[in-house]
């Protein structure tokens, strides 16, 4: 049987729409099994780089077409490649990061449960362009059936001889494991998810050395994000010259965005960089605007890491450049959304309660921060706030802020900074007069 998450994808307009590449057939009940992906030009990439391309060209044509990866920091994919020493006696790892576990990201999923196999494809090529040999995909334990669809297509492929020893004549061999995660957050930073992998406790490493030199086993590892390496076969397909026509000069390509909360069509959408973030909202053809015929208090636009933005900010692009420069971030492309009826310190105290629950305690700012945080919103949340209080959050958020062993701290901060900065009356009223400002005080 095959079944797979009921999530609203914008695949229609992907199926005549040549430049939607990703979402193509994710509609496409057949579209996991083997025979159906190479129906559909499945794994000719693979064959493309095993025949007439050297492991450097790869890495060239992959670093031309611009593509950043899209787990989060926006690293260039074939920057991050070429870090790998290619003179290195030790074994080099690929770990495909499937962790996804930020909060309003459910696009990688959409990805290993309806088009496991490009998910392989990617994950083939980037092992081949870095020298691998065992590549693995590491994905969030809670997970079961994206492990399942997973293991079932790694294994078509070895059936199929993409996979194993000699791979289609050309000499080179290439195994692959599927590992359920540890199921915390923290197993998704790429050092906290190397420990996990090695059967440690899942816990940030101090960088340098970056895994690229020093990683899984202390050998040379790359760690891509599921959407990053599955855009790797059009890339080598279609050429780096096809990839840099979409999106913007600096953001090139398209992404998958996971729009999530007050909105009438929630779902996963991959549209250009550079598209509409109201349009994503409002558009009948995405969001379809605001559930409830509420109106619009802020989104969160790149996962729960990311500062808030306010309606008057919406009129932006989703792209790593133009986000920055409204005062946010794209992060991993989860576009949360808030009507008006929601209490803006009951959101912080959920968001601060999630990051002081996945902390993993290595470093005292993230440890502590994120306890006070969630004690201190916690108390404001419950009408019992303090004068001053405010000014306590700021000034433990900006004790956190760069002062942290992985970026886990930053994320925990910022959007509780932003929403200071834009509601900071309304976190004053609750702490003057004991309840929310807004009528309803549960936002969801
Ligand atoms: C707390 C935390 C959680 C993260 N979770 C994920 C995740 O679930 N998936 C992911 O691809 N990257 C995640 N990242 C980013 C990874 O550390 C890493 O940058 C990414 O996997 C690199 O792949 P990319 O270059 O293809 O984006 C996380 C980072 C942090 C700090
Ligand atoms: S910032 Fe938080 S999650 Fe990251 S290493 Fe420090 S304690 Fe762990």
């Amino acid at each position: 049987m095959t079944f797979y998450s009921p999530v609203i994808t914008n695949a229609r307009e992907a199926e005549s729409n040549e430049k939607l590449h990703l979402f193509r057939y994710v509609e496409d009940p057949d579209q996991p099994r083997i025979d159906t992906f190479e129906a559909h030009g499945g794994y000719v990439a693979w064959k493309k780089v095993l025949s007439s391309m050297s492991p450097s060209e790869v890495i060239d044509e992959v670093k031309a077409s611009g593509i950043r990866g899209r787990g989060g920091a926006g690293f260039p994919t074939g920057v991050k490649w070429s870090f790998v020493p290619k003179d290195s006696p030790k074994p080099k790892y690929l770990i495909c990061n499937a962790d996804e576990s930020e909060p309003g990201t459910c696009k990688d999923r959409v990805l290993m449960e309806r088009d496991p196999h490009s998910v392989i494809e990617g994950m083939a090529i980037a092992s081949y362009a870095i020298g691998c040999h065992l590549m693995f995909i590491y994905i969030r334990g809670e997970f079961g059936h994206s492990a399942v669809m997973m293991e079932k297509a790694m294994n078509e492929a070895y059936a199929k001889g993409h996979l194993g020893k000699n791979i289609h004549g050309s000499g080179y061999d290439l195994d692959m494991i599927v590992h359920t995660g540890g199921g915390a957050y923290i197993c998704g930073e790429e050092t906290a998810l190397l420990n996990s992998l090695e059967g440690e406790r899942g816990m940030s490493r101090i960088r340098p050395p970056f895994p690229a030199i020093a990683g899984l086993y202390a050998c040379p590892t790359i760690v891509n994000n599921v959407e990053s390496l599955a855009t790797v076969p059009f890339v080598i397909n279609r050429g780096a010259d096809w990839y840099k026509s979409l999106g913007t000069e600096k953001s090139p390509g398209t992404k998958i965005f996971s729009l999530s909360g007050h909105v009438n069509r929630p779902g996963n959408y991959e549209v250009e960089l550079g598209f509409s973030l109201k349009k994503l909202i409002y558009d009948p053809e995405y969001g379809n605007g605001i559930s409830g015929g509420r109106k619009l208090k802020g989104v969160i636009p790149g996962g729960s890491s990311t500062p808030f933005l306010t309606p008057e900010m919406i009129d932006v692009g989703l792209d790593y450049e133009s986000l920055q420069e409204a005062g946010s971030m794209l992060g991993s492309g989860a576009v949360i959304v808030f009507n008006e009826d929601t209490c803006i310190v009951w959101a912080s105290l959920k968001l601060s309660h999630f990051y002081r629950h996945e902390s993993c305690g290595k470093c005292t700012p993230c440890r502590e921060g994120t306890g006070w945080l969630e004690k201190i919103i916690g108390r404001i949340e419950a009408g019992q706030g303090r004068p001053g209080d405010v000014e306590r959050i700021e000034e433990i958020c900006g004790n956190i802020l760069g002062r942290t062993v992985c970026p886990l701290g930053d994320a925990a901060v910022m959007p509780i900074q932003s929403a200071i900065k834009h509601w900071r009356d309304e976190w004053q009223y609750h702490i003057e007069n004991k309840k929310c400002l807004v009528k309803s005080e549960f936002g969801f």
